[in-house]
């Protein structure tokens, strides 16, 4: 005889385990499986082990999807002083770092230990280290086979995730169950990820090597003002893992550096006061060091004096800082991408709900669904926000 529950949920990260405690608050029988050793891995390791659990700005515009208005009901209907609230519940404290980021003060670990209590008291069940081998539909609904055993249920909510980080266990099976189902999924590709150079970048670039800088990084429309950081491999930094999310092969990537800073205007004036220094040192008082130097040896001013360069030099100068464009040969992919862009086809699904239209009881929720944040506790709402949605349908 199969083990019988109301709703099982795959996948025992921040959107299953939010589905899970409001399912069973409403007195469901809930059950979440996951592979995994322990739950909510990826909540541990965020925000460098703080966990940026959500952004107080957080709305639709600050999302992705080739069907951007979808997010906006979820988004309504959870949204981050909901969360917050709950965090102060369990006296979890937490600071607003920058950009309306809110973050643990002490462990992300405090996080998943609330996630857990609640999901304790309403009554939700975990079974870790479960593999799942097969899906199907019957009659009343679901049957999942796992390594664990057979469990039917009425509702099913795939809450997998996506493919970031597979050495944290991320697979692509809410793709596959989409598949299975005849749902559309709308092609995926490594987001929030460090932008790679090719070798003849590399090996100019590469005595910049741990510089960071203030940019404004611009792809088409799309521009985000953060910090820059040069690796060995290409490019970082929060304005990089933004501007990601964006970026396509071969195209070029525009990085306008101290972006409130007149460069041309700041030489200039220090062309007249002090016109005996090389380019070089009047451009480390504005930018760090090493950047200095490169962009006046780029510009073959090295070996001159700041009183010698006519205004169209320092302009020039200027501009290769301001419109620095560079193409990236690629991304640095899954092993490091925070998180999966595209994903489930939001089309195939219901906006309040999460279910899918074509399936009653099937229900997609958190980063396997074609809706990715920015960078910056955004993608985590979206995980509370679409597992609450579904919380409340299953
Ligand atoms: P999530 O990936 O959290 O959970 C999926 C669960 O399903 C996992 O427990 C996994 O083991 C399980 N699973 C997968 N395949 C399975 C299978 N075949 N069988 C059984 N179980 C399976 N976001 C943010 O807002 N603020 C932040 O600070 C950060 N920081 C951050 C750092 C790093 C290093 C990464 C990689 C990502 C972030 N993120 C983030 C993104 C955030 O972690 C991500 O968007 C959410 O965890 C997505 O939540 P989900 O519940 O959808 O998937």
């Amino acid at each position: 005889m199969a083990e019988k529950q109301d709703v099982v949920i795959i996948g025992a990260g921040a959107a299953g385990m939010m589905c899970a405690i409001e399912a069973a608050k409403r007195g469901r029988r809930v059950l979440v499986l996951d592979h995994g050793k322990a739950p909510g891995e990826k909540i541990r390791i965020s925000g460098g082990g703080r966990c940026n659990f959500t952004n107080i700005h957080a709305g639709p515009k600050n999302f992705l999807s080739d069907n951007p208005h979808f997010c906006k009901s979820a988004l309504a209907r959870y949204r981050p002083q909901d969360f917050v609230a709950l965090v102060e519940r369990h006296g979890i404290a937490w600071h607003e770092k920058t950009l309306g980021q809110l973050f643990c003060d002490h462990s992300a670990r405090n996080i998943v230990r609330m996630l857990l209590a609640e999901m304790k008291q309403a009554g939700a069940a975990l079974r870790l280290e479960t593999a799942i081998s097969a899906v199907e539909r019957i009659v009343s609904g679901f049957r999942v086979t796992t390594s664990t055993g057979t469990v039917e249920t009425d509702s099913l909510v795939v809450a997998s995730g996506g493919k970031s980080i597979p050495k944290m266990g991320a697979t692509g099976l809410a793709y596959r169950i989409a598949e299975q189902f005849g749902l559309p999924v709308v092609e995926t590709r490594p987001a929030l990820v460090p932008l790679t150079l090719d070798q003849a970048h590399l090996e100019k670039l590469g005595v910049l090597a741990g510089v960071a800088a203030d940019a404004e990084v611009r792809f088409g429309q799309a521009a985000f003002r953060e910090a820059v950081l040069v690796t060995h491999r290409g490019l970082s930094g929060p304005a990089i893992l933004q501007i990601s999310s964006y970026w396509r092969e071969g195209a070029e990537i525009v990085l306008k550096l101290m972006p409130e800073v007149n460069i041309a205007g700041i030489l200039k004036a220090m062309r007249r006061t002090n016109g005996r220094q090389a380019p070089q040192t009047a451009l480390a008082e504005i930018l760090p060091r090493r950047l200095a130097h490169f962009f006046a040896e780029e510009a073959r001013l090295t070996g001159r004096l700041l009183a010698d360069l006519s205004d169209r030099a320092i302009e020039a100068l200027a501009t290769s800082i301001q419109a620095w464009t560079l193409k990236p040969a690629g991304s640095e992919g899954y092993r490091t991408a925070e998180v999966t862009l595209g994903g489930i086809d939001t089309r195939a699904l219901d906006s309040k709900s999460m279910q899918a239209r074509d399936v009653p009881g099937l229900y997609f929720i958190g980063e396997c669904v074609d809706v990715t944040g920015w960078l910056g506790g955004y993608n985590f709402q979206w995980a509370w926000a679409s597992g609450f949605a579904a919380g409340q349908a299953v």
